[in-house]
């Protein structure tokens, strides 16, 4: 697997052999099931799966036993409902507006700052200024503005702590409790859970439970609102331990996804014509203002169909897992009981069957599809992008689906829409048009950087 580059490589070489259905053996011989076509994932009623246990076990250590990821059953539903609320609802929401809009514009600024006085346009490598600016955005998020300002380290150490943790699970030889890795996880979790106590602590002394500022889900930042959130009789919805798994549940939610920003803007610099559309949208619904409600955000589909598509392509994350419940039979197969089902993403979403020309980045594929729903009925059959309800999963499926993915793609449109408002986006150069990806924390990562140029709207009018 590490030979191949990774477990989405890998799963694509695996299915390219074997076919749709292909098993393969991880770490001390746990048996996987990995099946790369919507069809067969309805007939093993994917969609009603609930636990993940077992696949995510390597991760239990750094996110603890007690976050929803653990949860299932009756217990899952609960806590759901209540992530649910809060993470899609409009008063969260609305709230982080004014806080994203200036850490936005301080970033665009920024960028506007390193351009040099003699050129006229900026060279960014948006790779980096993508992941830089969705942190600060993520950690506004998670912990408000003050206590965000302290969490970087944190932000740091838990994507290292993932990919140690990743690598030893996939190491094709046991690793020894004293060697250096080992060590190194140590200090890495240590480090992490120390500094989460430390936020939580900061928050409960900032805010104490009860005060009168509080809204119906506490001040604003997540971590706020967990510690606020309350059962229907009153008690806290989170007992501490609860809080503690919940926010690094949300680290591991919102990390390394900066993808969705820095994919879609490089396909918007390769189709100039789709960039245009993007941008006058944005001009009409925002008329030269930053956005002020969650509406004018929603508003804005031909760029949400952008931002769908480059999830489609190569933004969105490779690997989802279950655990199956019982045998399934499957044709001349039986997928035993306490098997993972593994569902590669990357494999689902370039398979030509449900999306012609899979390479090709064309937004109009989701613009009249209506892809949260699911079934059909009769007299309006819904139109899902790619044709099945489980062609396009980015975002995962059924009962354990992203619960942040309302939020994600409003947080991309927004800062999307800014940049859009404020520059024109090209190609520094025809080498820069092809990306070459390696793979990184199951998801791809484009090896030599994304090379944008920015030419500021008002320079290029002048011109
Ligand atoms: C582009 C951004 C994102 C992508 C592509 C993404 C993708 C995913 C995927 C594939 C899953 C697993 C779903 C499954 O097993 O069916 C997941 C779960 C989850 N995501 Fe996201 N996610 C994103 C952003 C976020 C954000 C911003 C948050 C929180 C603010 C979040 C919170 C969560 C949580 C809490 C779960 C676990 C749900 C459960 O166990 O029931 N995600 N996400």
């Amino acid at each position: 697997m590490q030979a191949q580059g990774g477990l989405v490589l890998f799963l694509d070489n695996l299915h390219a052999r074997y076919g749709s259905i292909a098993r393969f053996w991880g770490g001390l011989g746990d048996l996987s099931v990995s099946i790369n076509d919507p069809k067969l994932l309805e007939r093993v009623d994917a969609n009603k799966l609930e636990k993940r246990l077992d696949g995510l076990n390597f991760l239990k250590g750094l996110l603890g036993a007690r976050g929803i990821g653990y949860t299932s059953g009756a217990q899952a539903k609960v806590r759901r409902q209540l992530w649910h609320s809060v993470l899609s609802g409009q008063p969260f929401q609305q709230s982080m507006l004014p806080a994203f809009n200036s850490e936005v514009k301080s970033s665009l600024d920024g960028w506007t700052g390193m351009r040099n006085a003699e050129e006229k346009e900026a060279l960014i490598e948006f790779n980096l200024a993508a992941r830089m600016l969705w942190l600060r955005l993520n950690q506004v998020n998670a912990f408000g503005c003050q206590a965000g300002e302290g969490a970087t380290d944190l932000f740091r150490a838990f994507g290292e702590a993932v990919q140690l943790l990743q690598r030893l699970r996939y190491s094709a030889f046991p690793t020894l409790p004293w060697s250096p890795a080992w060590r190194e996880k140590r200090r890495l979790l240590s480090f992490i859970h120390m500094e989460v106590d430390r936020l939580i602590q900061a928050t409960v002394s900032r805010e104490p439970q009860g005060k009168e500022s509080h809204t119906e889900w506490g001040s604003g930042d997540l971590l706020s609102l967990l510690i606020a959130a309350k059962k229907q009789d009153g008690t806290p919805a989170f007992s501490p331990a609860e809080v503690h798994d919940e926010v690094l549940t949300l680290l591991f939610g919102v990390y390394d996804n900066s993808k969705i920003l820095s994919h879609t803007l490089h396909q918007l610099a390769c189709h100039p014509g789709a960039q245009q559309a993007a941008r006058d949208e944005v001009d009409t619904a925002w008329g030269g203002q930053p956005p002020r409600t969650l509406q004018a955000l929603i508003s804005l589909k031909y760029l949400h169909a952008c931002l769908q598509e480059s999830l489609r392509i190569s933004a969105g994350r490779g690997v989802i897992w279950r655990v199956l419940e019982k045998d399934v039979r499957l044709g001349n197969y039986v997928l035993p009981k306490g098997a993972t089902l593994v569902a590669p993403t990357a494999a689902i979403h370039s398979n030509p069957n449900y999306w012609p020309e899979p390479s090709k980045f064309r937004p109009e594929r989701f613009l009249d599809a209506e892809p949260s729903a699911s079934g059909t009925d009769n007299l309006h059959p819904i139109r899902h992008p790619g044709g099945h309800a489980l062609a396009f999963i980015p975002f995962g499926f059924g009962l354990r689906n992203c619960l942040g993915q309302k939020y994600a793609l409003n947080t991309a449109t927004l800062v999307l829409g800014h940049i859009l408002q404020g520059f024109t986006v090209e190609l520094p150069s025809e080498a820069d048009r092809q990306l070459h990806f390696k793979e990184e924390n199951l998801s791809l990562e484009s090896t030599d950087g994304i090379h944008l140029r920015m030419i500021p709207r008002k320079k290029q009018m002048q011109l």
